[in-house]
This record gives C-alpha cells, sequence and structure tokens, in this order.
C-alpha cells in the first residue's frame, strides 16, 4: 500500500480532528495553533486517499514546531509518523529555518523514543506544565506533569 505524505489546505474534517485531539486533548489549544500552522497529512492511496496521519507545524523566526502528530491506530508502528516528521524537517530546511523543535509528556515513551531515533535531543525541561489540567494524565503507569522539549538543530553545512 502506498502512504503518501503531503501538505493539506483543506478543512479540518472529523477524521483529522479526531486525530489531532488524540495527541493533544486541549480543543481550545489545538484551535489556538491551527490557526498558525501549517498541515500535513499522511494518506493511503486505497480505498479512497484515506487521511491515516497528520502533523502540524508552527513556523516562527528561525525555528519551526511540531506541535501535533498523530497516526491512526491501526497504521501505528509501521513508519507513518517517521515519514510525517521527515516531510516536516525538509519543509523546515526549505524555510531556511535553523532548527525544528517539539515538546511531550514526562510519561509519553513512546514518544520520546520516536523522537530521538529521528535525531531530536532534550533541551529542555518544563516543570508542571501538566500539572493543572483537570483530568490528570496518566501513560505507562506514570503521570504526566512535566514538559519535555526536544530540538533538531539543523546543522549549517558551511564550511
Ligand atoms: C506517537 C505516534 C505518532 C507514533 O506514530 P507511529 O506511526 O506509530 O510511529 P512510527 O511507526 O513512525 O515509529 C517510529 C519509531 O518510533 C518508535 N515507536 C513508535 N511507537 C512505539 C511504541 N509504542 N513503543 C516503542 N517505540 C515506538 C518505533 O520504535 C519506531 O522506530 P523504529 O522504526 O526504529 O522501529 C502514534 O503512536 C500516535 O499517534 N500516538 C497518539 C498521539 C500522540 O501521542 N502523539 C504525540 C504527541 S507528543
Amino acid at each position: 500500500m502506498n502512504i503518501v505524505v503531503e501538505r493539506y489546505v483543506g478543512e479540518i474534517t472529523k477524521n483529522i480532528c479526531k486525530l489531532l485531539l488524540s495527541a493533544d486533548p486541549d480543543q481550545q489549544a489545538v484551535n489556538r495553533y491551527l490557526k498558525k500552522s501549517s498541515i500535513f497529512v499522511a494518506k493511503v492511496d486505497k480505498p479512497q486517499q484515506e487521511v491515516i496521519g497528520v502533523a502540524v507545524l508552527l513556523i516562527q523566526e528561525k525555528n519551526t514546531e511540531l506541535k501535533n502528530i498523530a497516526v491512526q491506530i491501526n497504521w501505528q508502528k509501521q513508519g507513518v509518523a517517521k515519514q510525517l516528521i521527515q516531510t516536516v524537517i525538509q519543509f523546515s530546511k526549505a524555510l531556511n529555518c535553523k532548527s525544528l523543535t517539539v515538546g511531550t509528556g514526562n510519561s509519553s515513551l513512546d514518544q520520546l523514543a520516536l523522537y530521538q531515533k529521528c535525531g531530536f535531543r532534550i533541551t529542555e525541561v518544563i516543570p508542571d506544565f501538566f500539572a493543572n489540567y483537570s483530568q490528570p494524565i496518566i501513560e505507562n503507569g506514570i503521570q504526566c506533569i512535566d514538559m519535555i522539549k526536544l530540538t533538531l538543530p539543523f546543522l549549517d553545512k558551511k564550511v
């Protein structure tokens, strides 16, 4: 099955919305950053160009930030997130950005593995970032309290 990753400029469908909320349950925050971001989708060609993954990239002056990434559960662990991340890296480099950052929770062990496998390094910890969420988030038996920021610097190739 052929998976294509491309920029998306259409409306936020229910399917895309569900994916975004699986990564970030804060609907208001999602709405806020969507307005200012570029959206990328992973699609399978059969049966009908179904969207199976999404990534949201916020472009700042010299830096881009991956605000959201999610893959449909039945398509996970098949490299789709890696493909989305490779596309946002190429897009960020083409804009001459210096780095790509991403934030995740201390309990998001799979996500921490994914980002480090893609070359990101931990660059900052924001203590208590998630501490006041109305519903405590528990993953892998760990409460999500702190935000872990990871950065992928784009090396300047000039000698
Ligand atoms: C996190 C998420 C986007 C990963 O998507 P994915 O398509 O399954 O990831 P990939 O298949 O591209 O995996 C890439 C790497 O991450 C690692 N990885 C992914 N899921 C993993 C898991 N459950 N356990 C351990 N490692 C995992 C894999 O080892 C893989 O490396 P490999 O190619 O060397 O095997 C997906 O699980 C998801 O949508 N989760 C819910 C939303 C979410 O949490 N988003 C991130 C918010 S910070």
